[in-house]
């Protein structure tokens, strides 16, 4: 009994929390971020990037969901058309940086 208690209030806690990070994407915050460290090359699409704007190179990105893109965007990522570095190259940043910056492109293109 016990230990379905506690089984239970980790996965409640885990959704909680799950939740409040989603939720706490900023994309005004994510803009200065983006200008200074994304737009290189998703502006102009450079090194096979998705295009900020460009709604049909999004859509199987957006697909996954924001989590997985800012999980990719924080580690590095790999697709079919080419290879973003970690943190878009600027290690700096910090997760939540990167998630804002993910807020704001995908904001402009869905
Ligand atoms: C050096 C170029 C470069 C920079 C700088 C860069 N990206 Fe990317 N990014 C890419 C490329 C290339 C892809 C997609 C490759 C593909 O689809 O094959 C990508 C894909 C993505 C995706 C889609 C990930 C997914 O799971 O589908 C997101 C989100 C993203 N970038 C966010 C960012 C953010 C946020 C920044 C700034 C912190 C950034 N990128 C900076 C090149 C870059």
């Amino acid at each position: 009994m016990s230990r379905f208690v506690s089984v239970a209030l980790v996965g409640a806690a885990l959704l909680v929390s799950g939740n409040a990070f989603a939720a706490n994407y900023n994309a005004a915050a994510g803009k200065a971020t983006y200008d200074a460290s994304c737009a290189t090359c998703h502006k102009t699409g450079m090194m096979g990037a998705p295009k900020t704007g460009d709604k049909a190179a999004w859509k199987s990105h957006i697909a996954k969901g924001m989590d997985v893109m800012v999980a990719n965007s924080i580690k590095g990522y790999k697709g079919a058309k080419g290879m973003m570095p970690a943190k878009g190259g600027n290690t700096k940043l910090t997760d939540q940086q990167v998630g804002n910056a993910v807020a704001y492109m995908v904001g402009l293109s869905k």
